[in-house]
């Protein structure tokens, strides 16, 4: 069905399977991340984290630290420049930790209380260890539990109402045949990023300079000049690689301190955090707690859908894990109601994760949809069939294109879902107990606006410019496949240019919507370059540039649930003398609209079954309630799936035209995730007859 070395030809780029136009660079090291690029008269910066929970900054002795060898500064609220932080940016409120020593006030374990500078790394961290904080501490709270009754309704943002309800859902529910009530949690989970967040600032002729690994150079640049009041034309940011972000990789406290510290000292100077940092630092998933109802009649179709997901978020910034919107998309009932809370704790502020909300929220709906399948004793898939929903359950709005069942088909038939028993703990070999489950995904396809230049040069090669961010996914490959195909030329003679915030206004790598925002943007440009072309005439020195911007374009498209979907499949095995659960297999199915190049897409996939697994079985970061802080900051103690986790895990795609969509590209960098750790979790029911509604599914929560 799909093709992963594709033809050489002039066209057809698109659809064919493309090595990254980077890798070797990458597996050479030729290629250089933000904390590896190198600068005369470097000076490094090492940030200090608060150890108390909550409380003041009474003092920061910087003093002896500053005699230590090769210190240069010690950066605190003392001393710091003052910056305003009060901006809106353009993904809404910044996270107040990049209003950087503006305060004494601690609002969590792991807060930065300062930054020493100096002439070498090692010298920074040694004083930085040794620099002597004190503080006044304050009775802290950081019990992330159901029930809180300090929880409250979120505001709404522009892209997702906290609640959204339609019909007389306690009624629906009275007259049910059959109910399924529970509650599911998912712990705190973090990125990870392999790659860890790292700045270097300096100031080159009057502009500030920062080579960064963000998700985003438009976004990074933006909200640094709103920051540091700058003319937004006098900060440049870039980001030519990034070994990964997830989520995390927006503007945080590195960035701020290294552009204060060399504003400072007036020489470059860089910030890595280290991985124990990030854990407090960059964001991470909210643990949930989640209610589902499911009332359903005889034959399984649903009359009441009810979720309801409280989240945690930190004491100074809201963050709301969306993880009720699924419903509003995957199941229609005559009623429905879905439902954020908040609780706030004296914790770091959370972040946007990987399917943020759609990963947890899809542990929750699919595993309560698998309980209701037994219940009705019909099977898993023919009840998503039955309550298929011919438009959006909630908005009434159509389709942009679906094909969830067709995920379903073609998943079915190749995991082969006709011969399975739907009884719970029959097949035993050995010591393991053997099951299968499923689960659906869904994750929305949105757009952000975005500009593209794409040359003609003279010597026949063509030239693309847009501020993409490479996070990992093969952005600059994509987008080279993309302008060739518009272009009608060999990919071979596109070279794409990424990475940096002077290529113009660009959309982030997030939320899925990178391809389809870059690719609408450069399909435009190198159109028009291709008719320009087509006029004949000899292309001069400088070249034939075009240039483009989506913003109209995007202002036109027609209302619609636009989103992309799959069918997630597991087989597991129990050992039932330790209760260690292994997947055997996973496979996942998906419909997801134009898929530009089925090698590194597949790969994208299946990292994010991958992780879905990692979520099914290990994630979880443990707080202390004591001191406030992680037990397990630390890939040694926040387990993620390595390889001898990682079984066959196939993903593949159904063929997904958007009818009339000036794209048809829909985004695939959240949705595997998506729906894997229910997809475990019922096959861990049917291998064992037992429901694990909290995750991980631990060893020593299955014995
Ligand atoms: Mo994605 S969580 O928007 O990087």
């Amino acid at each position: 069905m799909t093709t992963t070395t594709g033809p050489s030809a002039a066209t057809g780029a698109v659809g064919s399977g493309r090595t990254r136009v980077e890798g070797r660079d990458k597996v050479t090291g030729a290629a250089r991340y933000a904390g590896e690029v190198p600068f005369a008269r470097l000076a490094h910066g090492w940030l200090v984290l608060s150890t108390v929970a909550r409380g003041r900054i009474t003092a920061v002795a910087d003093g002896p630290v500053l005699a230590m060898p090769g210190v240069l500064a010690v950066l605190h609220h003392g001393n710091a420049p003052r910056v305003d932080a009060g901006y809106v940016g353009m993904l809404g409120r910044p996270n107040p930790v990049v209003g950087l020593f503006q305060h004494d006030r601690v609002p969590f374990v792991g807060w930065p209380v300062a930054l020493v500078v100096a002439e070498t790394s090692e010298q920074a961290r040694e004083a930085a260890e040794a620099l002597a904080v004190s503080y006044e501490e304050e009775p802290h709270d950081v019990a992330f539990r159901a029930g809180r009754d300090d929880a409250y309704r979120p505001e709404d943002s522009p892209m997702v109402r906290a609640d959204a309800e339609k019909g007389d859902l306690e009624a629906r529910i009275g007259g049910a045949a059959f109910l399924v009530d529970e509650e599911y949690t998912t712990p705190e989970e973090h990125h990870c990023a392999m790659e860890p967040h790292a700045a270097t600032a300096r100031w080159d002729d009057g502009r500030l300079d920062v080579i960064d690994s963000n998700q985003g150079s438009t976004w990074v640049s933006a909200e640094l000049a709103q920051l540091f009041s700058l003319d937004p034309a006098s900060v440049r940011v870039r980001s030519e690689h990034i070994g990964g972000a997830f989520g995390s990789k927006g503007l945080s406290a590195h960035q701020v301190a290294a552009v204060m510290a060399t504003t400072l000292l007036q020489r470059p100077v860089r910030v890595v955090m280290t991985r124990r940092q990030m854990f407090s630092l960059v964001g991470y998933r909210s643990p949930t707690a989640q209610r589902v109802r499911l009332a359903a009649d005889a034959d399984g179709r649903l009359r009441a859908f009810d979720h309801e997901a409280l989240n945690l978020t930190s004491t100074v910034h809201e963050f709301v894990e969306t993880s009720a919107v699924l419903g509003r998309v995957l199941y229609d009932a005559d009623a429905h109601r879905s439902r954020h809370r908040v609780v706030r704790l004296d914790v770091p502020t959370p972040t946007w994760m990987r399917a943020p909300g759609e990963a947890p929220g899809s542990f929750a709906i699919e595993s309560a949809l698998d309980e209701l399948a037994g219940k009705c004793g019909v099977d898993p898939i023919a009840l998503r069939v039955r309550n298929e929903p011919a438009t959006g359950p909630v908005s009434g709005l159509p389709f942009s294109s679906r094909n969830l069942l067709a995920c379903f088909e073609e998943g079915a038939r190749r995991f082969g879902w006709a011969d399975r028993d739907p009884r719970p703990g029959l097949r035993r070999e050995g010591r393991w107990l053997l099951g299968t489950g499923t689960a659906a995904a869904s994750y929305p396809s949105g757009v952000g606006r975005s500009t593209a230049a794409v040359t003609a040069e003279a010597d026949g090669t063509f030239t693309v410019r847009i501020n993409a961010a490479d996070i990992g996914t093969g952005a600059r490959t994509a987008m080279a496949l993309v302008a060739a195909d518009a272009l009608q030329v060999n990919p071979d003679r596109v070279r794409v240019r990424i990475g940096d915030s002077d290529l113009g206004p660009a959309a982030i790598a997030g939320g899925s919507t990178g391809t389809r925002s870059w690719g609408w943007a450069v399909r435009l440009a190198a159109s028009d370059v291709r008719e320009r072309l087509a006029l004949g005439g000899a292309v001069p020195r400088e070249g034939i540039t075009a240039r483009s911007d989506t913003a109209d374009a995007i202002e036109a498209l027609p209302e619609q649930e636009r989103h992309s979907f799959g069918a997630q499949f597991a087989e597991v095995a129990v050992d039932i003398t330790t209760g260690e659960v292994r997947a055997r297999r996973l496979l996942g199915i998906f419909a997801a609209g134009v898929i530009v190049n089925p090698l590194t897409a597949r790969s994208q996939l299946i990292g994010g079954m991958t992780w879905g697994l990692s979520m099914a079985l290990h994630e979880e970061a443990v707080r202390d309630e004591a001191s406030g802080g992680h037990v397990n900051a630390d890939l040694a103690g926040y387990h993620v799936a390595a390889h001898a986790d990682v079984p066959l895990i196939e993903a593949d795609w159904v063929d997904d035209h958007v009818p009339g969509d000036p794209v048809g590209i829909k985004g695939i960098g959240e949705i595997g995730v998506v729906g894997v750790a229910a997809a475990v979790a019922n096959a861990v029911w049917h291998a064992t007859g037992v429901r694990h509604r909290h995750l991980p599914i631990r060893p020593d929560r299955v014995l």
